[in-house]
């Protein structure tokens, strides 16, 4: 039997030529053909395809595409078109199971690829797509079966279809190395915007440590470690287990796979994060901390995450700053993906500088948007070897782009040792300046649904340039 292809890709005319040179192939029909991303989840309802070819998408980046479309129809192979620079992005597709091919595509590599069995194997039964409807904490996915029009009163309905919902001011504090300085810039952000008002209105901030393994967010205010993410990963397990008892089945035989098709089956509540989270008394900021032992972060997957954040993403507050660890792993790389800004933290040393350069490079090779990463030099002393111009020729930035600079300052290991934010203490100081500016370019004041960084100079300059240039 053919397998069932669909084309996604804004470049209409390699779409219209790779489905004539498929015409006639024993093993492939092209059943449909998107240049939008929702006209492709809406072909993937209405056509059942077998096969989805991810081409050029503008408006969003592969890698998120794939992994919606992978969560919400989880029989679907995948084959990604990249440009030859994009190769080196290929790993990081491979590790979600998706084939890449290079442009120009030859209707043999897709026949070869369509005949190759499915990697997940296991169908799954009809009613376990059933809506949970009665279950107050998932609200089901939209968009992956028959039975959808159960859930189209939902108001989560179009999340996924055209890239309409807008994110909130999701911002990943990123550094490819340890001791930068992220999570002391983490703190001192989430507090700086939780003091700021819009309006009348105190912003809703929420701090993720998504250093699952061996975070330290919630120590640097002092906060109790419970509850915490895994708290929430054990409700999300509670929930998908008693859900796949109640299909008749036996949660103990249901292996890894199954259990990430089951969990495409179900949205988090945003609603629900209030649960999961500790709450700052002195600025009103909460945080969703990383587990108490190291032991339970082994059982955070990546679909857990993937759930997460997007419940975060369609969350109340106003802005959620997700620290990080010094890796790549899957965890890492989500919260690249899902973020709106990156700060990408490095040190004035050269081992630091070398690994943003190469992270940028990687970035760029995949087309990540790089308007979206703010670099930010910490612990800057007065005379440094290298110049800000000097790292910012070496990183090739653009030249309207700016690197913010924190200098070092001997007061911030006392306050991270006493839990006592720099941002809530009395009176100026170089490094609270320097960390509202970078705020200030993350979240300009002055407009509330800012697309990006912005645009305009900030205030605090002439005390900066003055610190910087004695
Ligand atoms: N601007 C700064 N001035 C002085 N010390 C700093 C500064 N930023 C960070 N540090 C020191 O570096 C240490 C590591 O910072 P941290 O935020 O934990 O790094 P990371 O999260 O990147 O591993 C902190 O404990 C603090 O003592
Ligand atoms: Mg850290």
């Amino acid at each position: 039997m053919k397998r069932r292809l669909l084309l996604v890709d804004e470049d209409t005319a390699s779409s219209s030529m790779l489905m004539q040179q498929l015409v006639d192939s024993q093993w492939v029909e092209v059943c449909g053909q998107a240049s939008r991303l929702d006209q492709a989840w809406q072909m993937l309802q209405t056509l059942r395809p077998d096969l989805v070819l991810l081409g050029e998408i503008r408006e969003s980046e592969r890698g998120v595409i794939s992994q919606q479309f992978r969560l919400a129809f989880p029989h679907l192979s995948f084959i990604a078109v990249c440009s030859p620079q994009d190769l080196m992005w290929e790993p990081f597709f491979r590790n979600l199971g998706i084939w890449v091919v290079t442009k120009p595509v030859q209707p043999g590599q897709i026949e070869a690829l369509a005949m190759i069995p499915q990697s997940v194997g296991i169908t799954m039964p009809k009613e376990a797509h059933r809506p949970l409807s009665s279950q107050a904490n998932f609200t089901p996915a939209p968009s992956f079966s028959p039975e959808q029009q159960l859930v189209a009163e939902t108001p989560l309905e179009s999340v996924y279809s055209a890239g309409e919902a807008r994110p909130k001011h999701l911002i990943t504090v990123y550094g490819p190395k340890g001791g930068v300085g992220k999570t002391f810039l983490s703190r001192e952000l989430a507090i700086y915007f939780s003091q700021q008002k819009r309006g009348e209105k105190k912003l809703r901030v929420l701090a993720v440590d998504l250093n699952l393994d061996l975070g330290t967010f919630a120590t640097t205010l002092n906060l109790p470690r419970t509850p915490n993410l895994f708290t929430w990963v054990q409700e999300i397990d509670a929930q998908l287990h008693e859900w796949v008892k109640r299909q008749g089945r036996d949660p103990l035989e249901i292996g890894m796979e199954e259990w990430q098709e089951y969990a495409a089956g179900v949205r988090l509540s945003p609603a629900d994060i209030e649960k999961f989270t500790v709450t700052h008394v002195e600025s009103g900021l909460q945080v969703l901390t990383s587990p108490r032992d190291i032991r339970h972060s082994f059982e955070i997957r990546n679909y857990h995450l993937y759930l997460i954040l997007e419940a975060l993403k369609q969350s109340a507050y106003d802005v959620i700053i997700i620290d990080t660890a010094p890796d790549t792993t899957d965890a890492t790389i989500q919260a690249l993906f899902f973020a709106e800004q990156v700060v990408m933290v490095g040190n004035p040393v050269v081992d630091s500088i070398e690994n943003i350069q190469r992270l940028l490079k990687l970035l760029r090779e995949a087309e990540y948007p790089e308007e979206r990463i703010q670099v930010c030099m910490n612990r800057l002393q007065r005379k440094e070897m290298f110049t800000l111009d000097e790292i910012r020729a070496y990183f090739q930035l653009h030249p309207s782009k700016k690197i913010y600079p924190i200098p070092d300052d001997v007061e911030v290991k006392k306050s991270i040792n006493t839990g006592a934010p720099m941002m809530l203490q009395q009176g100026r100081t170089a490094a609270k300046d320097a960390i509202e500016t970078l705020g200030k370019a993350l979240l300009p004041e002055e407009s509330e649904n800012a697309d990006g960084p912005s645009k305009n100079k900030t205030k605090e300059r002439p005390a900066l340039l003055r610190w910087l240039w004695g």
